[in-house]
């Protein structure tokens, strides 16, 4: 699958970078055309001159090449690529590559590159736990790059854990994994809800839920790599837009249900992953309701199912999925809602998990189909969720 495939391996600063030798030549011998820039940190660690000799190619690192005074153009190099590769990937690089600062060689080159971005980190296993690695990471996962989770391990630092670079050969299988599998959703639409809704009380306080609306927006990004056409109903939620995707912001149940009902019949896939509230109060208050002696009545009546309304509406040949959270009876209320809101197939996340869900940057499903079938998976990253999501849907089309 990596055959003529043209290859920017990106290499920084760690130990890992011994790696990155075994992995240019795995590359080439899958096919590949390997160029390789190297930041003047990764120098030190492995020499230009062992990797030149491997790919045949001069590596590139400055802007200039010293002695000849030969301009490298980033924008080229870029436009050149098939997939770019940062392995191993540092906390800085990371740092920087999420914040644009475009300092070094390789930086300029992934801010120009338009190919698909693969980053494998490696560092220390507190550095990699630290919020500001998680959330640089994240802020690369919502750019649309594919991050190659580092293995579990003896680290260089002598402690054990995870932030250890993932083996070579396991990171070429992730290439052409990608490539095998990418725009294999070109000219499909795709719809998916996500994150809670705001239902207000008053003009300062609403009715809500935790949902963080990772899972939905990490669904969007997967598809939208694989060439499908992404509306992603958002509640309010705080994450970035992912690439490509087009973004439909509403509060209320009452709004998401107005946008997913206009959306859907143009849509080939609906993947409804929105915690809906079912209730909203009667009424409004215009003002803010002011502390009284007296006890406080707040009627509720219920907002639309907006996933059942969908599933009315459905049409031979549109696959429509929801989630379900349940506390108790977790598979027997799940196959319940399925029947109920006429899905083709649910996608079940329990509470009795821990570390799993609501907020959280994991998730552990069992897929349970319209035929009954079961299929659990095990605790994954909300990306690698749903990748699997996503080919069990690419399963249903026979792909
Ligand atoms: N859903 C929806 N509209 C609603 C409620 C739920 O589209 N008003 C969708 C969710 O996005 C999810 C599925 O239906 O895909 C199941 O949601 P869940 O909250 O688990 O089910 P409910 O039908 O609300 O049932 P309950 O709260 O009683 O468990």
């Amino acid at each position: 699958m990596l055959k003529n495939k043209k290859i920017i391996l990106g290499i920084t600063g760690s130990i890992a970078a011994y790696k990155a030798v075994y992995l240019a030549r795995t590359l080439i011998k899958r096919g590949a055309e390997v160029q390789v820039v190297i930041t003047p940190s990764g120098k030190e660690f492995i020499t230009p001159v062992t990797l030149s000799s491997l790919t045949q190619k001069p590596v590139i690192s400055e802007f200039f090449t010293a002695n000849t005074g030969e301009w490298h153009s980033h924008v080229d190099l870029g436009l050149w690529a098939d997939a770019m590769l940062i392995a191993p990937a540092t906390a800085s690089t990371i740092a920087k590559m999420a914040n644009g600062v475009a300092d070094n060689m390789l930086i300029t080159t992934y801010l120009s590159a338009r190919a698909p971005v693969f980053v494998a980190p490696a560092m220390d296993f507190d550095m990699y736990r630290h919020p500001s690695t998680r959330r640089n990471l994240e802020l690369l996962r919502s750019y649309g790059n594919h991050i190659i989770e580092p293995a579990e391990g003896a680290l260089a630092s002598g402690l054990e854990g995870k932030g250890r670079m993932e083996e070579p050969e396991k990171i070429a299988d992730e290439l052409e994994r990608f490539f095998s599998a990418s725009k294999s959703f070109f000219g499909k639409k795709v719809m998916i809800t996500a994150g809670p809704t705001y239902e207000k009380i008053d003009p300062v306080r609403f009715i809500g839920n935790y949902s963080s609306g990772k899972m939905g927006y990490a669904i969007a990004t997967a598809f939208a790599s694989r060439g499908a056409e992404v509306t992603l109903i958002s509640g309010p939620v705080t994450l970035p837009t992912p690439a490509g995707v087009k973004r439909i912001d509403v509060e209320s149940a009452k709004e998401m249900y107005k946008a997913a009902t206009e959306n859907f019949p143009d849509s080939d896939i609906a993947v409804m992953c929105a915690a809906v509230a079912d209730f909203a109060p009667e009424q409004t208050n215009a003002t803010k309701i002011k502390r009284g002696n007296a006890d406080m009545m707040l009627k509720l009546i219920p907002n639309p199912d907006i996933a059942a309304s969908l599933g009315q509406i459905k049409k031979p040949g549109q696959i429509l999925a929801g989630f379900a959270l349940e506390s108790d009876n977790e598979e027997e209320n799940a196959r319940h809602k399925l029947e109920k809101k006429n899905l083709d197939f649910i996608v079940l996340n329990s509470l009795a998990d821990k570390g799993a869900c609501f907020g959280g940057d994991n998730n552990k499903i069992t897929i349970i189909s319209r035929t009954g079938e079961k299929t659990s998976y095990p605790m994954k990253s909300k990306s690698a969720v749903a990748d699997d999501i996503i080919t069990y849907i690419s399963g249903i089309y026979g792909k």
